[in-house]
């Protein structure tokens, strides 16, 4: 046994298994090593998947960081027996659906969710299919497209009638293949990603109507909802929500000349003022491609900034504002470590078989654009 086998010792000697609360105790160094020692001992049996938002410290130790369409690439694609997703839960379910049958998918937090994932629930998209659809002609078709930040029963609504997943890196790319079969897109849960991803595609701001579920009818009328070209969910990522146009401006005043790139679930007014938009993957390319010197202001979330800074020091590179996105901040080196060491008995992300089927399908039809 080499040296870090001789240090797990200690813990293998607990007469039960230790605990989390155990894991917490320990230094990160310590973390760091025992990690590290699963990995070389598991080999390619063993994937770690972090998303861009996850700590330096959790993606340093990642077999893959990337954003959710590149990391549900690698879900679907990967070697390992047990795969372990850093990031939130429909990420996590994203990965467990798309995996061979023969691998698992561990979540070191299974209650790291998102917010915005969570503002549309199965009940209230039934429930405005079904309205929407009364005021409809049979003619005109409308297909549901579910941003990846939802929860598996919501892919698994846009599997059997038709519609399709997106992400932040393919919307574009989905809306054109929606308006190939359909005449109007019903996007969920995201208004602002729906909104910015229609604007590039020219359709006019008053085609693209907002359907709030706190309200009678999503506060629409039938006229409204006949002459739409999107029909948006009320829903927000609190993450993004924090960069307003004003810190463009400011920005822009004090920094002449610099450059500012955007996450496209900030609001449209955001997005419109900024040099450039795209997933957290664009984010990374973007700011890779700037001559060294540069300054780039960038409005995402604070881990991934953290990190360009540390990837392009030759580069100026600041955030727009501060803003952490506290359910990825749940992963921590306590909880990896813990799952490496507890695989066994720990709850694989498993879903029912046919929201996992229909999900796959609206999954299956994204991927297979690229
Ligand atoms: P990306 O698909 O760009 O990685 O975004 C995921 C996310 O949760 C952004 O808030
Ligand atoms: Fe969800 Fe926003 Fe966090 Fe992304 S940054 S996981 S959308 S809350």
């Amino acid at each position: 046994m080499n040296d870090v086998g001789a240090k797990l010792r200690p813990i293998m000697q607990y007469d039960v298994l230790p605990t989390l609360e155990d894991y917490e105790r320990f230094s990160e160094e310590h973390l760091i090593e025992r990690i590290r020692f699963h990995k070389q001992r598991a080999g390619s049996d063993l994937v770690i998947l972090g998303h861009h938002y996850q700590r330096p410290k959790i993606t340093q130790l990642s077999d893959y960081v990337g954003d959710s369409y590149g990391l549900s690439e690698k879900a679907a694609h990967s070697p390992g027996k047990q795969i372990v997703f850093c990031g939130v839960r429909f990420m996590a379910e994203s990965a467990a659906i798309l995996c061979k049958p023969t691998q698992s998918v561990y979540h070191p937090d299974p209650d790291a969710g998102c917010p915005m994932a969570d503002m549309a629930n199965i009940d209230q998209v039934k429930k405005a299919w079904s309205t929407i659809h009364q005021w409809l002609d049979k003619s005109q078709k409308v297909i549901p497209v579910t941003y990846m930040n939802s929860t598996a029963d919501l892919k698994a609504f846009c599997g059997e009638r038709d519609g399709i997943v997106c992400t932040s890196s393919n919307a574009e790319k989905i809306y054109k293949w929606a308006y190939e079969r359909g005449e109007k897109i019903f996007f969920f849960p995201d208004e602002h990603l729906g909104r910015n991803t229609g604007k590039k595609l020219e359709i006019p701001l008053e085609k693209m109507i907002l359907w709030d579920p706190k309200k009678v009818d999503g506060g629409l009328t039938k006229e409204e909802v006949r002459q739409a070209k999107v029909i948006l969910w009320a829903g927000h990522c609190p993450v993004h929500m924090e960069f307003k146009a004003r810190d463009i401006k400011h920005v822009r005043k004090f920094f002449p000349g610099c450059k500012v790139v955007v996450h496209p679930e900030c609001e449209k007014e955001v997005v419109d003022l900024a040099d450039a938009s795209g997933s957290t993957e664009f984010i990374v390319k973007y700011v890779g491609e700037l001559p060294p010197k540069s300054t780039v202001f960038v409005g995402t979330e604070v881990n991934l900034v953290t990190r360009l800074q540390q990837m392009f020091s030759d580069r100026r590179v600041f955030k727009l504002q501060r803003s952490l996105c506290l359910t990825m901040y749940q992963i921590n080196l306590s909880n990896l470590c813990y799952t490496l060491e507890h695989l066994e008995n720990l709850e694989k992300v498993e879903l029912n078989l046919d929201i996992k089927l229909n999900a796959k399908i609206a999954l299956d039809r994204m991927l297979a654009l690229n």
